[in-house]
């Protein structure tokens, strides 16, 4: 991804390795300041990926593959190491997907960089494919951040827009700003500021208001788990937005790799919910909403059903809920 630094254009990767440790951009920082996580074990791994210093289902994956690589390098207990990165977040297929790919290649360091250079490439294609899609002066409603900070580069529901932009298509993005974390507001807004594509921040309940009034005309989000019939996890909130668009005649598309596929699911009721924090949704900016003894709830996830996704953009191609039986294929032939 491009990142102004200092009034410089930069190419930066949202998650490396380098002399045996693994380096992240401290998603928790951004947009303030551009700081570099450095894990330097597999608990360092557990944290970044719990405490979101990293987040997203594909880069989330990546950082797991470089992790139990660097643990193998550090000859720390593999048995350990698998269980305790295992145990960071639930919800994303992808962190699980890289772990089972790292044990069948016996945690190399070559196996690692070949997960997170193929995630990577297959970004680029969901990109190219999504930019079917879109037509030029397209308003396109996108929720949390499905960036290239949650892969390594590209993004999933963001690699579409990217291509359309550099395209020449003139689009505009409605950002969610998806409370609690603001992924939409932080990571998103400031990931279409430096490709310079059109947007504008929306408060999370104000989608429906643009939706029925014709601004909005296309949405595209990611996904952190899809079961075998469609139904996908993504950001709590994905669901409401799925419904809207659904009565409104708007277009909804899920962007993801095949690693974020999880067919031994064969519905979304399946697919475990991470409940997180309750201080998340409590603290803004260190004060207080609400009255001191006040709990709040944190569910991270929801689940969309399947009947309310118009198609799935993956690396294979785009496929309507109803055609991905043949995709499993695809992905087994692979
Ligand atoms: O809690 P997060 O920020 O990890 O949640 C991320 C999302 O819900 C993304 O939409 C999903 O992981 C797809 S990222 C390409």
């Amino acid at each position: 991804m491009k990142v102004n630094i200092n009034g410089e254009s930069k190419a930066i990767l949202a998650v490396w390795f380098e002399e045996n440790q693994v380096k992240l951009i401290d998603q928790r920082k951004i947009p303030e300041t551009i700081e570099i996580y450095s894990a330097k074990n597999s608990d360092d791994i557990y944290y970044a990926i719990k405490n979101m210093v990293v987040r997203g289902a594909p880069a989330i994956g990546v950082t797991a593959a470089y992790g139990l690589a660097m643990a193998s390098k550090n000859m720390e207990d593999m048995e350990k190491a698998v269980k305790t990165i295992s145990s960071s977040r639930p919800t994303a297929y992808d962190l699980f997907k890289a772990i089972d790919f790292m044990k069948a290649n016996n945690f190399s360091e070559s196996a690692a960089r070949r997960y997170a250079l193929e995630i990577t490439e297959r970004s680029r294609k969901i990109g190219e494919y999504g930019n079917t899609l879109i037509q030029a002066n397209d308003h396109i409603l996108t929720h949390c951040n499905a960036g290239a900070l949650a892969v390594v580069d590209w993004g999933t529901a963001l690699a579409p827009m990217r291509i359309a932009h550099d395209s020449g298509k003139k689009i505009f993005v409605y950002v969610d700003e998806t409370r609690p974390r603001l992924q939409g507001a932080k990571l998103t807004a400031w990931e279409l500021q430096q490709e310079g594509i059109d947007y504008s921040i929306i408060a999370d309940n104000a989608a429906g208001y643009f939706m029925k009034n014709g601004d909005i005309n296309l949405a595209i989000v990611g996904a952190d788990r899809i079961a075998a019939n469609g139904d996908f996890a993504n950001k709590i909130g994905t669901y409401e937005k799925a419904v809207l668009a659904k009565v409104n005649n708007i277009p909804f598309y899920v962007a993801a790799p095949g690693s974020t596929f999880d067919f031994s699911l064969k519905t979304g009721e399946g697919i475990p919910i991470e409940e997180r924090d309750e201080n998340e949704v409590l603290m803004v900016n260190n004060s207080r909403l609400g009255p001191a003894e006040g709990h709040a709830k944190n569910p991270a996830f929801d689940v969309t059903p399947h009947e309310y996704v118009t198609a799935f953009i993956t690396e294979y191609g785009i496929f309507r809920p109803e055609e991905l039986r043949k995709l499993h294929s695809l992905i087994h032939e692979d």
